[in-house]
């Protein structure tokens, strides 16, 4: 299909087209405050360095669906709820185990999120199928990441944070502290940011009065794509892809190579910051001792170069997909299951904006410019070339 060109439209004939509507404010939120200009984001009145510190995923789980810390009785009760849901029901087990095995992560997140409707409690609220599915998400992408290396299928512990358990079905042993707290910590960053595409969907979803499942599964569509969440994927390819050749691997000039060609280097850039990403900030720190400790320090030394020249040449800063990377990279997590891991985390923002939604509601219907063609006679089937 040809690209579209504009060039001749004006803003006096359409004053409203605003093509991948930056700037548009189409909700009202409590979830989250991004100042893009200073590098700052909060959740629902914390910023996130103070979450960073202090908070755990499932404290920053409740922040977000119910706008202000739980108290030690009500995290009990969230935590106890969180444990208990987190098995498959067994079509949902069964489909992750008899999938293709190269099926991506992602497609098959989306897949077992939309089945785990069927398998619902019609007794729970929305808030009950919220916990559930943040629950369940680290069981499917841990059991497809071992059924498809021939591996055992790993069940969830009875006990453990979220991040915690994770790592254990994910590698058939109990993690460290210092790998339950980096994993944490990766949950925290992730969980909420705004009106970004995969929440926009969501919320879209939600406008026409869809079920939570529904919108979830969309939003697993949208953050799929390599603009959102599949970045950090991406990035860790390339980085993989420079070390294939150690002995002619340097970043600078393919950062500049690939920069001369109008080709985007993955996980630089934002719409929202004009300025370093204060979760990248936060990740670059893991991403440093992490690198050191598990001896991949010329990963985080050429992403540091990549930094350098993706500044100079173009003053654009990281967003937090390019640390985050190299972070599970040194957890020992495979690439292809980075941006899963993401919206493991994203469940709890997006879930909140369902729930946001459904209690302000009104149908999200924009316009679309038409450039096509003008009315025509009809041609009939045979004289059509
Ligand atoms: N590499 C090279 N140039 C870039 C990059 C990049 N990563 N990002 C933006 N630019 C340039 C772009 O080429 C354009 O330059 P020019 O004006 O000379 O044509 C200018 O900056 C504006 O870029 P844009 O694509 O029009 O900006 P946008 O607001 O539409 O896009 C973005 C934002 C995130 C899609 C884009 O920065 C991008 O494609 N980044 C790479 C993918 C990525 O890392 N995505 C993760 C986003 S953050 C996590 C998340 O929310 O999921």
């Amino acid at each position: 299909m040809s690209k579209h060109n504009l060039e001749n439209i004006t803003r006096d004939e359409y004053p409203y087209l605003n093509l991948g509507l930056e700037g548009i404010v189409a909700f009202s939120t409590t979830k989250s405050f991004i100042d893009g200009q200073k590098g700052e984001l909060v959740y629902s009145g914390y910023t996130i360095d103070t979450l960073a510190e202090y908070a755990t995923f499932e404290e920053v789980c409740f922040l977000l669906w119910n706008d202000r810390l739980p108290s030690k009785k009500e995290l009990d009760e969230l935590n106890s709820l969180l444990v208990h849901e987190r098995k498959l029901p067994k079509p949902v087990l069964d489909y992750i185990c008899t999938t293709e095995k190269h099926a991506e992560p992602m497609a098959v997140l989306r897949s077992s999120v939309s089945m785990l409707a069927d398998f619902t409690d019609p007794s729970l609220d929305d808030t009950g199928n919220a916990i559930v599915m943040t629950a369940k998400i680290p069981t499917i992408i841990a059991a497809f990441a071992r059924a498809r290396q021939g591996l055992d299928v790993v069940s969830p512990l009875d006990e453990g944070s979220t991040a915690y358990n994770f790592l254990y079905m994910l590698n058939g042993v109990r993690p460290g502290a210092e790998a339950e707290k980096t994993m944490d910590l990766c949950l925290i960053l992730h969980a909420e940011h705004g009106m970004n595409a995969s929440t926009f969907t969501c919320r879209a979803i939600a406008s026409t009065e869809s079920d939570i499942f529904s919108a979830v599964t969309g939003a697993v569509g949208s953050l799929k794509g390599p603009l959102h969440g599949g970045a950090n994927t991406a990035v860790m390819n390339m980085l993989l892809a420079l070390e294939s050749d150690l002995k002619t691997a340097d970043p600078v000039a393919f950062t500049k190579e690939k920069l001369e060609k109008r080709e985007k280097i993955m996980g630089f850039g934002h719409r929202v910051y004009k300025t370093f990403d204060p979760r990248a900030r936060l990740l670059r720190t893991m991403s440093k001792s992490l690198s050191e400790e598990t001896g991949h320090e010329i990963l985080y030394e050429w992403s540091e170069a990549i930094l350098k020249t993706m500044k100079e040449e173009k003053n654009i800063d990281p967003n937090v997909d390019f640390f985050s990377a190299t972070v599970y990279y040194s957890l020992g997590i495979q690439p292809d299951l980075y941006t899963a891991i993401f919206a493991m985390s994203r469940i709890s923002g997006w879930t909140a904006h369902y729930l946001e939604q459904m209690s302000n509601n009104r149908l999200v219907r924009p316009r679309a410019l038409y450039v096509g063609d003008k009315p025509k006679e009809w041609t009939e089937i045979s004289d059509r070339s």
